[in-house]
């Protein structure tokens, strides 16, 4: 296991490019896979999370080139039964939208991941494609991975999901791609929208609303693709500028579409100076002192993964940050509810876990020692804590953050002073 020593700095200052956004790398290659003919697909997340898409594509037939260090060039058309099974390694994202996928082809294909994927629930979408016609056996436990999908003959339904979530409703929308019939989900919560946006983009018949979308079968036209940066990672430097005093940071070219930008919006509310632009869709931020705040149940699908490093914010604010609703952040990479309390915590920040609310109340951070827990956005949102805190922090288990961001530790060099 890697540690990493995170030293207290001044301020961060300069401009930055994040890493291409992973929730749209995972669904730009999907999409050029099933495409029939070539696709170009400019600056892809290079976390390790979408090297595993790209790694199950390829077991599957398809032929993705580097072109140039930013360009990936993909052959997509036939997709055919693989000859081992595919692994996910800690990817949430491909593991469920492949399974989308995989329910649709007819073949078989058995599905496994890290010790922390097999923890994550997946009858929230077991149940959804059994409806549509695949079989799925789930091979160790009911429930969760690994797990062999016998696809093929899938029908569309309308399917209401019981959590709001846009890995669940990608699912069901790559799947519809293959059923008979329009396939409707509804959800009462609005997630990102990535899946609808690129569908639209690449010729297929989407139709969504606020509150459903609904897929007709087809296959995605060849395209080019540029990925905007990613504002989950965006986000670490948009606290991390925002609690350092004299910070002054650019952050280029960021998405900032629906439901992804729900961290700005509680920022700003807080007291934060950042600025779109609205042109260059850059994030432009400066320091500021912070207020506490409540974040709503309803806006937690649009900062789900922002919560860690809103810890962060909320702890170095004046008074007290309520969040509601968290209970989701138990299935992620971590128990994140857990594992924010406990390692931000064992930095000096005072939490605590009411039912699925997190109450934090804000003072000073002293630093110390964590563990990631094998969680990249812990392991990072510790990171920021680390620059604002008093002593040094250790970080172990450091090594998680290649799932996402592994220039983070030389994008940071690049911005202290
Ligand atoms: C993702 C959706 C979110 C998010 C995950 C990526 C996606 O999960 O936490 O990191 O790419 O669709 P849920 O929608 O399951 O909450």
């Amino acid at each position: 296991m890697k540690s990493e020593i995170i030293e207290p700095t001044g301020c961060l200052t300069g401009g930055i490019e994040v890493p291409g956004d992973k929730s749209i790398s995972h669904r730009v290659l999907m999409l050029a896979s099933l495409a029939d003919g070539e696709s170009r697909i400019h600056g892809l997340s290079k976390g390790q999370d979408v090297k595993h898409t790209m790694e199950i594509l390829s077991s599957l037939g398809v032929q993705l080139d580097e072109i140039e260090s930013d360009v990936l060039h993909i052959q997509g058309g036939a997709l055919k039964e693989p000859s081992e099974r595919l692994y996910v390694g800690n990817s949430g994202t491909s593991i469920r939208l492949m399974s989308g996928i995989l329910a649709g082809l007819p073949f078989s294909a058995t599905l496994d991941g890290d010790g922390s994927i097999r923890k994550r629930p997946m009858e929230r979408i077991i149940e959804p494609l059994e409806r549509m016609g695949a079989t799925i056996s789930c091979l160790d436990t009911p429930g969760v991975a690994p797990f062999r999908i016998d696809g093929g003959g899938l029908k569309g339904i309308e399917y209401q999901m019981e959590v709001p979530s846009a890995q669940v409703k990608g699912c069901l929308m790559f799947a519809g791609l293959f059923a008979t019939g329009d396939t409707t989900v509804i959800e009462i919560t609005p997630t990102r929208a990535h899946t609808e946006e690129l569908f639209e983009e690449v010729g297929l018949d989407v139709d969504a609303t606020s509150t459903s979308v609904t897929v007709k079968p087809g296959q995605p036209k060849p395209f080019i693709h540029k990925v905007k940066g990613d504002p989950s990672q965006a986000a670490f430097w948009v606290v991390g500028a925002t609690i350092l005093k004299g910070s002054e940071v650019s952050i280029k070219n960021v998405y900032t579409g629906h439901a992804r930008d729900g961290f700005i919006d509680v920022l700003l509310r807080m007291g934060a100076d950042i600025i779109r632009d609205p042109v260059t869709n850059d994030l432009n931020v400066a320091s500021s002192e912070l207020v506490g705040t409540v974040v709503e149940e309803a806006e937690i699908p649009g900062l789900i993964d922002e919560v860690p490093i809103l810890a962060v914010a909320a702890a170095c604010a004046d008074g007290e940050t309520y969040f509601k609703g968290l209970g989701e952040l138990r299935f992620k990479e971590s128990n994140r509810l857990e594992t924010i309390v406990s390692e931000i915590g064992s930095m000096g920040m005072k939490a605590e876990i009411s039912g699925d609310d997190l109450v934090i109340q804000g003072g000073k951070l002293t630093g110390g020692q964590v563990d990631s827990h094998g969680d990249h956005r812990i392991a990072m949102s510790c990171a920021i804590a680390a620059l604002v805190s008093t002593n040094p922090t250790e970080i172990s288990g450091w090594e998680a953050v290649s799932t996402s961001y592994p220039d983070f530790i030389a994008d940071l060099d690049a911005l202290r002073k």
